[in-house]
């Protein structure tokens, strides 16, 4: 798939992507929290992550897409974002029985503020609608909540949340 911001595209992830999605995903959270992994060590805990959930034994349950700086994604990459499917017990109603769970939604930093990470999230509610889905969740970081609202997001009391631990990664509104 490829879809235009600009001049950047977008496709899904494939695993010649791995090592780039790890060492992306190091950047996003080494950001906001102390890390107590090693880069080399975490990113080859990824990629074997990765691995197994993005392509062997957990086919369509996680996708990732991935941006690149230019139209043919031949260029560097500059964001990427996971879409999580998670089962809901079957029922006998007209009722989606699949969630979507967004997570690492993340643009360099030399290239936020110019609709890639729209475009992202964009790719991964397409996938969503398409198919089907009940709801769409996700913990926004305190200065991201905007991208999401303007997506129709909300915070609304039909969800009850239990945090058991307390970190950087879960912002409070
Ligand atoms: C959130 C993020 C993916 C948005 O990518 P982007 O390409 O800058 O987004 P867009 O240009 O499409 O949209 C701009 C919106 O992104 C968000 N944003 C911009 N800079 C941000 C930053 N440094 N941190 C978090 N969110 C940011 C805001 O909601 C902004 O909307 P605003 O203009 O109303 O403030 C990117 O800023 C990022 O990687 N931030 C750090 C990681 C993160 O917080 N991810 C979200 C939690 S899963």
């Amino acid at each position: 798939m490829v879809h235009d911001a600009g001049v950047v595209s977008l496709r899904v992830a494939h695993p010649d992507d791995y090592p780039i999605l790890a060492a992306m995903r190091y950047d996003f959270r080494a950001a906001m929290d102390e890390p107590d992994e090693d880069r080399d060590v975490f990113e080859a805990r990824m990629v074997s992550w990765l691995e197994e959930h993005l392509r062997a034994s957990h086919p369509g349950v996680w996708k990732a897409w991935l941006a690149f700086e230019d139209r043919f994604g031949e260029g560097e990459p500059i964001g990427m974002a996971f879409l999580h499917l998670v089962d809901k017990i079957p029922n006998p109603v007209p009722e989606p029985e699949q969630l979507g769970y967004i997570t690492s939604v993340y643009v360099r930093p030399d290239h936020r503020g110019g609709g890639v990470g729209a475009a992202l999230l964009d790719a991964a509610l397409d996938e969503c609608r398409a198919r089907g889905l009940d709801t769409i969740v996700l913990w926004p970081s305190a200065r991201s909540r905007s991208l999401y609202e303007r997506r129709g997001f909300r915070s609304p009391g039909m969800v009850m949340e239990l945090p058991l631990v307390d970190h950087p990664g879960r912002s409070r509104p």
